[in-house]
């Protein structure tokens, strides 16, 4: 059966939009929602050019508090009733109450060879620390930051003239390679990972 699946985004969304373009024709998966945490993204655009329903449940009100808002996430989810979740630069943390039950069904993309440099700035410190390969990776999401098995990683090298902006979209461009390639697998049930070289 056709997987439905909610999208999470907070920013320009162009990793969503290269996932609601692969799926199409024979994909075992279709976007029912895309949902941000920031009623700005320009995501949410795409998103509806594209004709896929959009949730927007911002944070601010909830003051920190993680519960109540992943409560809200719950309720704007509910009736497109997503099979899988993709959080494609949705930039909130998310505690153990709302990943634990969707473990396995989850996944994320960051722009790391993981399990190097969880977190943010991420092209930076692959250049302070000299890196010669860099990359991104799409993996189950756990309670714990970027962590939880892997589903497939893409490298790029890091050239000696590179900025973290240089960097940055050199990665984002096997960002939209790859996360389409690990969500077609996944959804049609194989977990190996996929290894963009
Ligand atoms: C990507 O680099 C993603 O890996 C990171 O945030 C960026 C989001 O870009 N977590 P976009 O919103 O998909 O354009």
């Amino acid at each position: 059966m056709t997987k439905r699946v909610a999208v999470f985004i907070s920013g320009s969304g162009s990793n969503m939009q290269k996932l609601l373009e692969s799926m199409k024709d024979d994909h075992p998966a279709r976007a029912c929602v895309v949902l941000s945490n920031d009623p700005r993204a320009g995501g949410l655009d795409i998103a509806e050019a594209a004709g896929v329903p959009t949730e927007v449940v911002r944070h601010e009100p909830f003051k920190g508090d993680r519960v109540a808002f992943e409560h809200a996430l719950t309720g704007a989810l509910a009736h497109h009733a997503p099979d899988l979740i993709c959080l494609a630069g949705f930039m909130r943390k998310l505690t153990a109450g709302f990943v634990d039950p969707w473990r396995g069904r989850m996944l994320n993309i960051h722009p790391s060879l993981l399990p190097k440099y969880r977190g943010l700035h991420t092209h930076r410190r692959a250049l302070e620390a000299g890196d010669a390969v860099h990359g991104c990776t799409v993996h189950e999401v756990t309670a714990a930051l970027d962590d939880g098995p892997i589903l497939g990683q893409a490298e790029v090298p890091v050239l000696p003239d590179d900025t973290e902006a240089t960097l940055a979209a050199r990665v984002l461009e096997q960002e939209h390679l790859l996360y389409p390639a690990v969500l077609a697998r996944f959804a049609a049930g194989d977990r190996r990972p996929v290894m963009l070289r």
